[in-house]
């Protein structure tokens, strides 16, 4: 197939573009390179021996990708383009729907500006955040979205579901998937590709991996006195590469309409024992300190998985040492990031 990439050159729209050319696809990249270097593309093409087409446009410039969208054709797209860091979108959430929502109406009103008859499907980068203060465990693409969310950035995630299940429902050629990551960690075995992220890393795994190389100075642990077995929060980590071939997958689903589906691999695992996940590969201890609560933060989240199973014919393969040990070559390989 010939799919659109929007997003690509970020850390897993990478990773995913590296499985689509493993599974002979062909991938076209469109990103701004807003949270990105075009070194992770120039690594894909290396670790795959094949050249990747690269297009620098920001989605929300309707008039560049509109015009770019009208001399092209596309099987599918994976749309990836967006802004992630959660406090930022708090300080600045105007930012954040501006970016989020905009890059999405607009990819879609190229899509309905089309005059084929059989649109390229969507996929779209979703979150487990859409589940806001849902509590029922584990989370089922049924279990209540919207509800308790707490930040500008999950929301931006929960209106762009919308947006697709209206856009479905007014054009029934159209199909839409939002896929709902839990939480993505690791690297490409290679350590050629991986997460770079700008500044103080907001996110456990790539903080653990800083620390551990010695360019932070120790672990913060956001509360040891939540419901769960040694206190700290539980989360359902899968490595970035499943999450790539969960989309590869999802290119194949034929059925018409809007479809939300979790990626996630249905484990829960505590700070604690990524952390010591972490440690095993890294060899020796890595320094921490408990402080309090992070505000907004759930005591317990993973997925159901059964619907990834069925419709998509896909389920998680990698386990927690190895996207410990997969992050960690890549974070000692490139100390600076790209
Ligand atoms: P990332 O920041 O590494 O990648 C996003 C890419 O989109 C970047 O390369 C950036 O330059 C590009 N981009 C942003 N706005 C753009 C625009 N207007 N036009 C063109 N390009 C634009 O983030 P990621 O971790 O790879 O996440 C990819 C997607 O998955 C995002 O939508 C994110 O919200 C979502 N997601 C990520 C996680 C996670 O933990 N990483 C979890 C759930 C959902
Ligand atoms: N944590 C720490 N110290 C840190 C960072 C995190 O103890 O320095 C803890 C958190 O309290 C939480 C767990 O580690 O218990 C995971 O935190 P992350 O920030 O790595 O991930 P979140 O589950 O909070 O959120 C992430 C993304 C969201 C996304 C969500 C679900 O940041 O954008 O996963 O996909 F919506």
């Amino acid at each position: 197939m010939r799919v659109l990439v929007t997003g690509g050159a970020g850390y897993i729209g990478s990773h995913t573009v590296l499985a689509l050319l493993e599974q002979e696809h062909i991938p076209v990249v469109v990103d701004n390179l807003s949270n990105s270097s075009i070194e992770s593309l120039n690594r894909v093409s290396e670790i795959t021996g094949k050249p990747i087409e690269f297009h620098n446009i920001d989605l929300c410039d309707e008039h560049a990708f509109h015009s770019f969208m009208r001399e092209q054709s596309f099987d599918a797209i994976l749309h990836f383009a967006g802004f992630k860091a959660v406090g930022e979108s708090v300080a600045n959430p105007l930012k954040y729907y501006k970016n989020n929502i905009g890059s999405t109406v607009s990819l879609l009103k190229a899509i309905n500006a089309s005059t084929s008859t059989s649109p390229p499907k969507v996929i779209f980068s979703s979150s487990a955040t859409v589940y806001g203060s849902s509590t029922e465990l584990p989370l089922t693409e049924t279990s209540k979205t919207g509800d308790g969310i707490t930040n500008p950035y999950g929301y931006t995630k929960f209106v762009c579901e919308r947006i697709l299940t209206d856009t479905v429902a007014a054009n029934p050629a159209f199909q839409a998937i939002a896929l709902r990551y839990f939480n993505p960690i690791g690297a490409h075995e290679s350590g050629r590709i991986g997460e770079d992220p700008a500044g103080i890393p907001d996110n456990l795994a790539p903080f653990i991996t800083q620390v551990a190389s010695g360019k932070l100075s120790e672990l913060s642990v956001f509360g040891d006195d939540y419901d769960t077995a040694d206190g700290t929060g539980i989360r359902d980590y899968i490595h970035v590469m499943d999450v790539a071939e969960g989309h590869v997958a999802a290119l194949g689903v034929s059925e018409p309409g809007f479809h939300a589906i979790n990626l996630g691999t249905g484990q829960g695992t505590t700070v604690f024992e990524l952390l010591t996940a972490f440690e095993a590969v890294v060899g020796s201890p890595i320094p921490y300190a408990v402080t309090p609560r992070r505000p907004g933060d759930i005591a317990e989240c993973y997925a159901d998985t059964s619907l990834a199973k069925k419709l998509l014919g896909w389920s998680s393969t990698r386990d927690i040492s190895k996207a410990c040990a997969d992050a960690w070559r890549w974070q000692s390989q490139n100390p600076q990031g790209y």
